[in-house]
């Protein structure tokens, strides 16, 4: 590819993905279909704490599938791309993704931030023990609850660790990609298969525009911030990820 990306020894570079980074190792985007239906059923019902306190069983089926899905795929080009960047340029890296497929975990990448939380984490939606790991499917009409509770006498569900809609993502999170923004001397933000539709994430090339960076986006099609960004690259996150860089 003509125009390279240039990275040189006082560059700091910030990358924020979402879904299309994943659709080339086949899992589809969240507004791939026009009607955004799952099984009849709106993502906001199934993926928010109202339809989790209205049904749980099924929102467990829908991360039930998810997570089936995610565990038969594999990393592609574009997540690796990430982690040879991330090789290169250790401390001077940092990997936030809006996906919980956990692809860039398993290609590799270490400074990872995942600010929509994990699909194969789980935890209690009423005591405050930590995540746990959790690769079990609860595809029936099974909800699964909390031991730690039980033991005590009390009585928990146990949710899926996804930072649904109407919640916030952590704060650890957020101060951490801050922090990475403030701290680099010459910062560059990388965005790659994201919409620009969702929230504090869309914002992110704003305050990164604030601390000086150069901006870019790689999207498939027009992101709904697109106007924010200095360059759009349009094109698949697999073929332009790994030509993109030339690290000095
Ligand atoms: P979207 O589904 O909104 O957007 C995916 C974007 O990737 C679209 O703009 C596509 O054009 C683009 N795209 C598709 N294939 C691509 C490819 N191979 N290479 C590059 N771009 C490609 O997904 P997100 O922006 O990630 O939140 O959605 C943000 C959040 O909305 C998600 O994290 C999810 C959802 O609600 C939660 O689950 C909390």
């Amino acid at each position: 590819m003509s125009d390279k990306i240039e990275i040189d020894r006082d560059t700091w570079v910030l990358v924020l993905t979402g879904a299309g980074v994943s659709a080339e190792s086949g899992i589809p985007t969240f507004r791939a279909s026009p009607d955004g239906l799952w099984e009849n059923h709106k993502i906001e019902d199934v993926a928010s704490p109202e339809g989790f306190a209205d049904n749980p069983a099924l929102v467990w089926r829908f991360y039930s599938e998810r997570r089936a899905k995610a565990k038969s795929v594999e990393p592609n080009p574009g997540h690796h791309a990430l982690v040879a960047l991330e090789e290169k340029l250790g401390d001077r890296f940092l990997l936030a993704t809006q996906n919980v497929d956990g692809l860039h975990g398993r290609a590799g990448s270490r400074r990872l931030v995942e600010i929509h939380g994990n699909l194969f984490k789980t935890r209690c939606s009423t005591c405050e023990r930590d995540p746990f790991d959790d690769e079990d499917l609860y595809a029936s009409n099974e909800v699964p609850g909390c031991g730690k509770c039980a033991e005590r006498g009390d009585f928990g569900l146990l949710r899926p660790h996804i930072v649904w809609f109407g919640e916030m993502l952590d704060p650890r999170d957020l101060h951490r990609i801050s922090r990475f923004m403030a701290n680099a001397p010459k910062l560059l933000f990388i965005a790659a298969g994201t919409s620009g539709a969702v929230y504090p994430a869309a914002g992110f090339v704003n305050n990164a525009r604030k601390f000086g960076a150069r901006t870019v986006l790689i999207n498939a099609d027009a992101a709904d911030n697109g106007a924010e960004f200095h360059r759009w690259i349009q094109g698949k996150s697999g073929a332009v990820l790994p030509e993109l860089f030339d690290v000095r």
